[in-house]
């Protein structure tokens, strides 16, 4: 029979030297992450997007219930319809949808309704919310901090994605319906983000914004 309870393996008990090296270095390596816009078409291993997504799944979630999907598209012709629904969204939402204030807010980006990444880019992870399972009998399996827990997931998986030297831009175009369709997933999976993976033209920029300052986000009590 399956132990209820197994020793906790693999803990590393550093020093707080090393404790400390550790958390410098990573606080390095994600501080030099920045979402690109403009991707090249140049292929990157499907190895490097699986392990991202395997280090996805080792992410926390209510109950254990791993309440993620993450569609791995890296067909042109998947690709050039997603393109084609995304840019349909976008449009509403840039000449009708959006609140001045929000495109005011957008300005900064440079962003518009063309997004030619969604093709060029080598990769397309679309990372779905199951808000709920169904067992084998079609009872329903309820789900608890969907949102929470994907959107940790989604987390590691960007920082992942960062270590293995692929760039990505988060991308939710709204609504996101249309993926349902399009990658064929059940009507209890909701998209939750495209996550865009490649490798920047060599001619990226990215807008000169600033994050805010350990003193302006934490408080010591
Ligand atoms: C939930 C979420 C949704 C986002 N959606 C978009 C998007 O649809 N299009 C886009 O160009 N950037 C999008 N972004 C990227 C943000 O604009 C970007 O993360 C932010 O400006 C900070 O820049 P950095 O990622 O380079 O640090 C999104 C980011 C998040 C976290």
């Amino acid at each position: 029979m399956k132990q209820k309870f197994i020793p906790l393996e693999n803990f590393h008990l550093y020093s707080d030297k090393k404790m400390i090296e550790q958390s410098k270095s990573f606080v390095n390596l994600v501080s030099n992450r920045r979402s690109i816009r403009t991707f090249s078409s140049q292929p990157i291993p499907l190895e490097v997007i699986e392990n991202a997504v395997k280090a996805a799944g080792t992410s926390p979630s209510g109950a254990n219930m791993q309440p993620w999907f993450f569609a791995i598209v890296k067909d042109p012709e998947i690709k050039k319809a997603i393109r084609i629904e995304a840019e349909k969204e976008e449009k509403e939402f840039y000449t009708k949808r959006a609140p001045d204030e929000w495109l005011k807010t957008l300005k900064k980006f440079g962003t518009n309704d063309e997004k030619p990444f969604l093709e060029k880019a080598p990769y397309l992870i679309v990372v779905f919310e199951r808000k709920f399972d169904k067992s084998a009998e079609g009872k329903t399996i309820k789900h608890y901090y969907t949102k929470e827990s994907v959107g940790i997931a989604t987390g590691i998986l960007i920082t992942a994605l960062h270590h293995s030297g692929v760039a990505t831009l988060t991308h939710t175009p709204s609504p996101m319906n249309f993926l349902n369709q399009i990658l064929d997933r059940p009507a209890n999976e909701k998209p939750f983000m495209i996550i865009v993976a490649g490798i920047p033209e060599k001619t990226t920029t990215v807008p000169n914004i600033a994050r805010k300052k350990l003193e302006e986000i934490a408080l010591i009590y």
